[in-house]
């Protein structure tokens, strides 16, 4: 499914949509290059889950965790990190392993992962021609796939192209 963002604002809205409504568990690979509007829909999904600290990139922290919304927060940038640094990180513990309290795990860079979680909700974000993002919401599994139909079906996610 493939969704126009025409400006930041549109971005950001489409986070808090997800924000409001996705299960605890849920894991979000973002994709897309430098400047595609990552951080801006992982902002509006502490929004719409009510969390009042401000999100930035965690830059000198590998995660950053915000305990206070709805359900947690877990945001991974791996931009800076290599195959192996990657791979160090096990961020498995976030899927395989109840280590964590269930939250939802989003990860900017996700094509540096080695080992995918079966189930994810991937979003792709490119460059549109007329200044704004596209944005591609996938999933390999039928529970999130579900979950998308849903949101759509219920207006969640706008501007559908
Ligand atoms: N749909 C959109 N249309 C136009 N600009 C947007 C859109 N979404 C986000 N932006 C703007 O693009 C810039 C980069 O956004 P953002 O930091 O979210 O990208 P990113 O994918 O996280 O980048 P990085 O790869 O560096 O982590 C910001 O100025 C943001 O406001
Ligand atoms: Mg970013």
């Amino acid at each position: 499914m493939e969704l126009e963002l025409p400006n930041a604002a549109a971005t950001q809205r489409l986070g808090e949509g997800l924000g409001r409504v996705l299960p605890a568990g849920t894991i979000l690979l973002l994709s897309g290059d430098l400047g595609s509007g990552k951080t801006t829909l992982i902002q509006g999904l502490g929004l719409g889950l009510g969390i009042a600290d401000p999100i930035s990139s965690p830059t000198f922290t590998l995660v950053n965790e915000y305990p206070e919304g709805r359900v947690p927060l877990y945001h991974i940038d791996l931009y800076r990190l290599d195959g192996e640094e990657v791979t160090d990180l096990y961020l498995e513990a976030y899927w395989d392993e109840q280590e964590t309290v269930p939250g939802i795990v989003a990860i900017e860079w996700a094509e540096r992962l080695a080992n995918l979680p079966a189930q994810a909700l991937c979003l792709a974000f490119a460059y549109a021609d007329n200044g704004g993002r596209n944005v591609t919401l996938s999933s390999q599994d039928s529970v999130h796939r579900d979950l998308l139909e849903n949101l759509l079906n219920h207006d969640l996610l706008v501007d559908e192209v």
